[in-house]
């Protein structure tokens, strides 16, 4: 088992690596709780639960809503809930975004905890503190940064994740090494089936060194003025293509990967063979590198991104596979270029 610990502006957290339902419960002595988790999540492991209320919630994006925390709000309301009390949230990064926005919210704040049971949640979603909900179709539109109590991350939960739901998660770990962890990266080269076989000890290491890399930006950065932006390497063409094509997060991600790093050679930041080395480590993960996609649909589709500044956009690029830097980049300058990458 590891423990990463984070202490920052709004608070500090410890991530336990290695288990989850052995031991949350001596985290909660003496609390009344209620779980926030989804039909699926509590299909699989509700016998494993700790003892307290539970609220179920249909799996997926959908339920990651103004409503949906309504009714939540509504159902603390009703039990009376105090600032004494505790939420944990147990499932994956939709569970922990929408828990961690209840919990930060109600009463001003209550205390808030996760058992992240997504790949993605234990390396993304659960670690550094930001929550929320996604608002009239834009995603993660309302939300706060607040730093839960604790958050466990059992790799041997995710045996029972499907396929594409493990790849997603696969796309952010390989995304930690490209943009600042060149040993993790080789440590995915290397073990490659290992991690495809979803074996606990090597994904334990995996997910510690994630963990303690999203740890050290956010201590750095943590409202997001500047290094936490280099989470977002591939995110840019990532997030548009899962907007235009019905490629998952995981899937969009990893050819938005590809993208920015194509775009970093055309720029002469990258040499040829580290973006090939890229393209080999996403297909040994069976990850998708490249998509049938117009320019102009892929540009138009960016230039919505919330993200972009007056007339520029700014980019997560690479100058070698651990080291990465945010580029501004002017829109007529980046549509011409896109032109040359689709
Ligand atoms: N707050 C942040 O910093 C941050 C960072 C990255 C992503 N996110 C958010 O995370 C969300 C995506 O998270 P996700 O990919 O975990 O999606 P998710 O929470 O929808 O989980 C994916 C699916 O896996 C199922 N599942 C969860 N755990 C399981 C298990 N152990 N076994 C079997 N099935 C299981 C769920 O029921 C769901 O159907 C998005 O809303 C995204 O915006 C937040």
């Amino acid at each position: 088992m590891h423990t990463v610990e984070i202490n920052t502006m709004t608070g500090a957290s410890r991530i336990l690596i290695g288990s989850a339902f052995d031991n949350v419960s001596s985290c909660l002595t003496g609390k009344r709780l209620v779980m926030i988790t989804d039909s699926t999540v509590h299909d699989l492991y509700h016998h494993e639960f700790p003892e307290g209320e539970t609220i179920i919630l249909d799996p997926g994006e959908d339920s990651k809503t103004w409503d949906v925390a309504h009714g939540i709000y509504a159902r603390l309301l009703d039990l009376e809930f105090d600032r004494n009390d505790f939420i944990l949230g147990i499932g994956g990064g939709v569970v922990c975004d929408l828990a961690g926005f209840i919990a930060s919210t109600f009463l001003r704040g209550i205390s808030f905890g996760f058992i992240a049971t997504t790949l993605l949640a234990q390396v993304d979603a659960s670690i550094g503190g930001k929550n929320g909900i996604n608002f009239q179709g834009y995603k993660n539109m309302i939300g706060v940064i607040q730093q839960p109590e604790f958050v466990f991350c059992d790799p041997v939960l995710l045996k029972t994740l499907e396929v594409k739901e493990f790849a997603s998660g696969l796309a952010e770990v390989v995304k930690y090494g490209v943009i600042m962890d060149s040993e993790l990266y080789q440590l995915c080269e290397q073990k490659a089936d290992r991690i495809c076989k979803r074996e606990a000890g090597i994904l334990e290491d995996i997910i510690t060194r994630c963990v303690r890399d999203k740890c050290a930006v956010v201590t750095r950065d943590e409202k997001e003025s500047g290094e936490r932006m280099k989470l977002n390497f591939g995110h840019t063409f990532g997030h548009a293509l899962e907007k235009v094509t019905d490629l998952s997060h995981g899937a969009a991600v990893a050819i938005g990967m590809v993208l920015a790093a194509r775009l970093a050679e055309k720029l002469g930041y990258l040499a040829s063979q580290e973006s090939a080395r890229l393209v080999s480590t996403l297909d040994s993960f069976n990850l998708p590198v490249s998509a049938d996609i117009a320019a102009d649909q892929l540009y138009e589709a960016i230039r919505k991104d919330k993200k972009r500044r007056g007339g520029q956009i700014g980019l997560v690029l690479i100058k070698e596979i651990g080291s990465s830097f945010i580029h501004f980049i002017d829109l007529k300058d980046f549509e011409n270029l896109i032109h040359d990458l689709c």
